[in-house]
């Protein structure tokens, strides 16, 4: 029998492209006769164009034309439900009025013949505005229409609870930072457009482009085959990628697009900034009755962007009585958009936090209060869980943390100048699926190419797809090749909300078993197959031979039976088709975390983590290892450093560059440990897996939150913690 691959701790099997740098990121790929687009993006936060004088640009050698509102054709901007687009509201439309919206909006773009001319003439760029004061805080201004859930009374189970407490918390806004820029090449072939992107989602991007341009789908092709990193930024084409078609259409010439570090923070997504009032209530034993969660966040004025903030309240714990309330403030700001653990971690935060907050209160470890109000059944929807073993996770990392040797007592533990804590919490990510396919193809070589429109940012796709498929064939890993990110190859969802893995992994295991079932057929039908006339139930696949179960000799190779059959080859479309489960699915997660806290600077060191996953099946282990720590990290980000700051006199942002927006660095980052239980959620998809990428995210910040609030006795009730918050 061939070594399963599933399972296996592979490295990525494109790990030697990243590293010797053959790996063709958007920017790279070599388009032929490339001129660069280099934006003008405004300087005040609210207003309109007054005039914008482009002489100057337009002198300089090699400067081929400047776009604005001023000589834009008029785009189709069609509405398109099929994207990821916020709902509510109309997109940016590019240089199609005389209004800015928000700080950095593009204005005007200059297309050149080389990077630097584009670069200098769009400095050359002259532009005047009616400026208007933006609004960019939380506080006090209308909101969109409030989404809203309520079961119970919680106003009546608060007045009668034993113990109440209520707290405010705010998060600040974050954004992706991923390393790779974003980027876009755009190219015109008569009315076919082809377009290299940084996307999450080579499908969204097509039909983005194709309701902007007023084209048919079919006549836009998105090519991505590596993206660097992306958190959620990639998940819709910002305007860049209309600008870049935008240019290449109006100049004649394929082009290039890549935004500056800069212009990431204004002209792509970010995690909005939240203000969160939590009430609970609670019996003196530390059964949760009530809480209540009143949430504001950031949108912009043009879209309401909404995330899902609301269900880890009304599902992580068991409790009659929940109400909710979530607002939108509509702000002169960029639309936000998902990033890593959209929703779940930002209230992961605040629940684990008020968790912590109450376990405090009441006197009880905070384990103990999590175990007791730990629900059987969802308490949101009634239905069962699919699986749901966050009390083993506790269990394990409770065990493997060494939590007993935790004194209760906050501050009661030093080292020289540190105060040293632990907190813990736990995380939850809903296991999202959605209609895939894939496509194998076996060779008279017997070898497999196996594709997939998707994309892989970073969790190692093109690898766990291998896996898949070379247990599915059996054939060695060697003898797989998986193709992702084009938008030609069969369709798959945005390759976000952790679902990559159930839903193209399912499609990709459906094709390789019909390849394979379709390979038997052939043999046992054939007089001169060492397997004629066996059935077909009793022929298995293994080491790149199709063979007897129980017997490995009599079989033969897919090569001898492709030649003998005179077959180039076979080929399948497989699919994955989620429907409607009576079953919740989510995936879970314990986190811990040591931290020092040094009692005169304020200073926050993290000093070793442990995450233990509820996450279903791991497919490649190294590569769950590589997300794990990766959301880790992420997490401690989130807890301790990451903040844009918007001026609020313009709504310019302040820090937007890696030097002043901070993110972990190798010296805050210690000693991580992951633990996955050993699972199989068959109810989630057939592959049995449950999402991994968010989960290991979710779950994080508070579990360090709580370890600070334990090393110090200060409860700090804002991301990032800072120095001067516990000083
Ligand atoms: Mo993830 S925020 O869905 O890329």
């Amino acid at each position: 029998m061939s070594r399963r691959a599933v399972g296996a701790p592979l490295s990525r099997v494109d790990g030697r492209l990243k590293v010797t740098g053959r790996a063709t990121y958007a920017a790279e790929h070599d388009i032929k006769g490339v001129v660069y687009a280099a934006i003008v993006d405004s300087g005040v936060g609210r207003g309109r164009i007054t005039g914008l004088d482009a002489r100057a640009a337009l002198g300089q050698s090699g400067v081929l034309k400047v776009i604005s509102h001023l000589n834009a054709p008029k785009l189709a901007y069609r509405p398109n439900a099929g994207s990821n687009n916020p709902e509510g509201g109309e997109r940016l439309h590019v240089f199609q009025d005389d209004r800015v919206r928000f700080f950095g909006q593009p204005v005007a773009v200059v297309v050149a013949t080389t990077l630097e001319a584009a670069q200098h003439a769009a400095h050359l760029v002259e532009v005047r505005y009616a400026a208007e004061k933006p609004s960019t805080g939380l506080a006090g201004h209308r909101t969109n229409k409030p989404v809203t859930y309520a079961r119970g009374d919680a106003e009546q189970a608060l007045r009668s609870a034993d113990v109440r407490m209520e707290m405010t918390y705010r998060t600040a806004r974050n954004h992706h930072n991923a390393m790779e820029p974003h980027a876009t090449i755009a190219r015109w072939n008569g009315h076919r457009l082809t377009v290299w992107d940084k996307t999450q989602w080579v499908n969204g991007t097509q039909e983005e482009l194709a309701a902007v341009f007023g084209m048919p789908k079919e006549s836009v092709r998105v090519i991505s085959p590596f993206v660097g990193g992306a958190f959620g930024s990639g998940l819709r084409a910002w305007p860049h990628v209309t600008i870049a078609a935008l240019a290449a259409r109006e100049t004649g010439r394929p082009v290039k697009l890549v935004l500056a570090r800069r212009q990431q923070y204004f002209g792509t997504g970010y995690r909005p900034a939240y203000e969160y009032k939590v009430r609970l209530g609670g019996d003196r034993r530390g059964r949760l009755l009530a809480m209540t969660h009143d949430i504001r966040a950031e949108t912009s004025t043009h879209e309401d962007y909404q995330e899902g903030v609301l269900t880890t309240g009304q599902m992580l714990y068991s409790m009659p009585n929940v109400s909710q309330t979530y607002e939108r403030v509509p702000l002169d700001v960029n639309t936000p958009l998902y990033m890593r653990g959209p929703g779940h971690s930002t209230t992961s935060y605040i629940v684990e936090s008020a968790m912590d907050e109450l376990a405090h209160e009441l006197g009880l470890d905070p384990i103990e209060l999590r175990r007791r109000n730990e629900p059987d059944d969802d308490p949101a929807t009634g239905r069962p869980f699919s699986t749901r073993r966050l009390r083993e996770c506790y269990t394990v990392g409770a065990r493997e943390f060494g939590w007993d040797r935790r004194d209760p007592k906050p501050r009661s533990t030093r080292d020289g100048d540190w105060l040293i804590g632990m907190g813990m919490a736990a995380g939850v990510y809903d296991t999202q699926r959605g209609a895939a396919q894939a496509r194998a193809r076996l060779d008279a070589r017997g070898s497999a190419l196996v594709e997939a429109a998707s994309s892989d940012m970073g969790p190692g796709t093109y690898t766990s797809m291998t896996q898949v498929a070379a247990d599915a064939l059996g054939l060695s890993v060697s003898a797989v090749t998986f193709r992702l990110g084009d938008s030609i190859m069969p369709p798959t969802p945005p390759h976000g909300g952790s679902m990559t893995m159930a839903s193209v992994g399912s499609a990709v295991q459906d094709a390789c078993d019909k390849l394979r079932r379709q390979a038997v057929e052939l043999a046992v039908a054939d007089e001169r197959s060492p397997l004629h006339g066996v059935d077909a139930g009793d022929v298995v696949a293994g080491d790149g031979r199709l063979h007897v179960k129980g017997d490995s000799a009599r079989g033969e190779t897919y090569q001898q039976l492709l030649a003998r059959n005179n077959r180039t080859h076979l080929e399948t479309l497989g699919s994955f088709t989620p429907g409607e489960s009576r079953f919740s699915m989510y995936a879970y997660n314990a986190t811990f975390a040591e931290v020092a806290v040094d009692h005169r600077l304020g200073l926050v060191r993290i000093r070793r983590m442990l995450g233990v996953y509820d996450a279903g099946r791991i497919i490649s282990p190294k590569l769950a290892d590589s997300q794990a720590i990766g959301g880790m990290v992420g997490g401690i980000g989130a807890a301790l450093l990451e903040h844009t700051v918007t001026d609020p006199r313009d709504g310019r942002i302040v820090n937007a560059n890696l030097a002043d927006y901070l993110v972990p660095v190798n010296a805050d980052v210690p000693s991580l440990r992951a633990i996955y239980l050993d699972g199989d959620d068959r109810e989630a998809d057939p592959i049995g897996v449950k999402g991994l990428g968010e989960v290991v995210y979710t779950g994080v910040a508070p579990a360090i939150a709580n370890a600070v609030f334990h090393a110090t006795g200060r409860r700090v009730r804002e991301l990032p913690i800072t120095a001067d918050a516990l000083l």
